[in-house]
């Protein structure tokens, strides 16, 4: 693969994938990266260890004609002025795209190779050109999940979410952060064991309700708080990340056709950048408890199965052990009092790289094999 040209690359998911294709010398891979920009055009580009040109117009379209590939993190408004005009313009190159505005589209794949690479594979020889990165929650959900799916034994699933600050942005992480400084101001002087702890609940519940807390981006406290809905309503009364669970899991699996049915609700927590889930499986047969665990750990490189004891679960099961890195744990399996088919579980992943960046540079080094 000759040129390839990546646009959003500075913004926090752009950044993550930066840093892990420079980790995992994916640039070597490469003989012409080229760095686009929507600001700084004629400026120089990120070091990456070899000399590229001069960063480029990103809305430039015979520059962006040039390419072979691009990958794109720059965010659905974007995608949605570009895109278009790009392939009227006759480019017949590869479209990667960490934005949801293509992912639904026909002429389009959602990439999580370690869960879809066959479906991938068909795309590729069929022709396919545009390769978007899923939703987090769902990719997290199929890297936790994905032994079972697999097998085919999944009749239906729900999932209760408890979604990152970084789901919304990097400034939804700034002010989760000034929210919690801002609670803790408010009763720092009263923290000694022998404080009224109804004073400081009180102060601390007039503190988060206040005019005072920053809530520009989350619109209503986050910290000592939680939101029951992320994204906009549907008719139906699901948010969209809801309706997300089972229109992209099923077009993932390559089974939009005969669907799994998949629901739950999806909620903002207070933590950075982990998406974490539990889940209700119902298994279309009582499956063993050992059977079910080694179809979990036996699905990909990342996924970690945790067993059911209090003590690792606490230390392994949590998004503060897993912030920063690939590992997908799954635990708190056990058959539920609902019926011996009903599967209960938990899950934890981090968002910015399963969740967005790291299925966006396998599927680039799929297209450089
Ligand atoms: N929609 C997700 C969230 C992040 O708000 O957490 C992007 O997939």
């Amino acid at each position: 693969m000759k040129r390839v040209g990546f646009v959003g690359w500075r913004g926090m998911v752009g950044s993550v994938l930066m840093q892990r294709m420079l980790e995992e010398r994916d640039f070597d891979f490469i003989d012409e990266p080229v760095f686009f920009t929507t600001s700084q055009a004629g400026q120089a580009g990120p070091d990456i260890g070899k000399s590229i040109p001069t960063l480029k117009d990103a809305t430039d379209i015979e520059e962006l004609k040039q390419m072979d590939a691009i990958i794109s993190c720059q965010g659905g408004d974007y995608t949605k002025a570009v895109f278009p005009k790009l392939r009227e313009a006759g480019w017949k190159g590869y479209w990667i795209d960490a934005a949801s505005s293509l992912r639904m589209d026909d002429e389009a794949l959602i990439i999580l190779d370690p869960v879809n690479r066959d479906v991938i594979d068909k795309g590729l020889a069929n022709g396919v050109k545009n390769f978007i990165g899923g939703n987090c929650t769902v990719s997290l959900m199929l890297m936790g999940l994905g032994g079972l799916f697999k097998a085919g034994h999944v009749e239906w699933l729900t999932s209760m979410t408890y979604q990152a600050a970084s789901g919304g942005g990097a400034r939804h992480m700034r002010e989760l952060i000034a929210q919690m400084g801002m609670v803790h101001q408010s009763v720092a002087d009263q923290l000694d064991p022998s404080s009224a702890i109804l004073d400081v609940d009180r102060r601390v519940a007039e503190t988060i309700r206040s005019n005072d807390m920053p809530v520009d981006n989350f619109g209503v406290p986050l910290a000592g708080s939680l939101i029951p809905w992320i994204d906009v309503a549907l008719e139906n009364g699901q948010s969209k990340e809801e309706w997300k669970g089972f229109s992209e899991t099923n077009k993932i699996l390559g089974r939009s056709s005969s669907p799994i049915p998949i629901d739950g609700t999806c909620v903002r927590i207070g933590a950075m950048r982990c998406h974490s889930q539990a889940f209700t499986i119902k298994l279309k047969q009582d499956i063993p408890m050992d059977e079910i665990e080694s179809m979990l750990a036996e699905a990909n490189d990342w996924v970690k199965v945790i067993p059911n004891e209090r003590d690792v679960t606490m230390r392994e099961l949590t998004p503060a052990k897993v912030t920063g890195t690939l590992s997908v744990p799954v635990g708190r399996l056990r058959k539920m009092n609902l019926g011996p088919q009903y599967l209960n579980a938990f899950s934890v992943g981090d968002q910015l790289l399963w969740g967005a960046a790291e299925p966006l540079r396998r599927m680039l080094r799929i297209l450089l094999e």
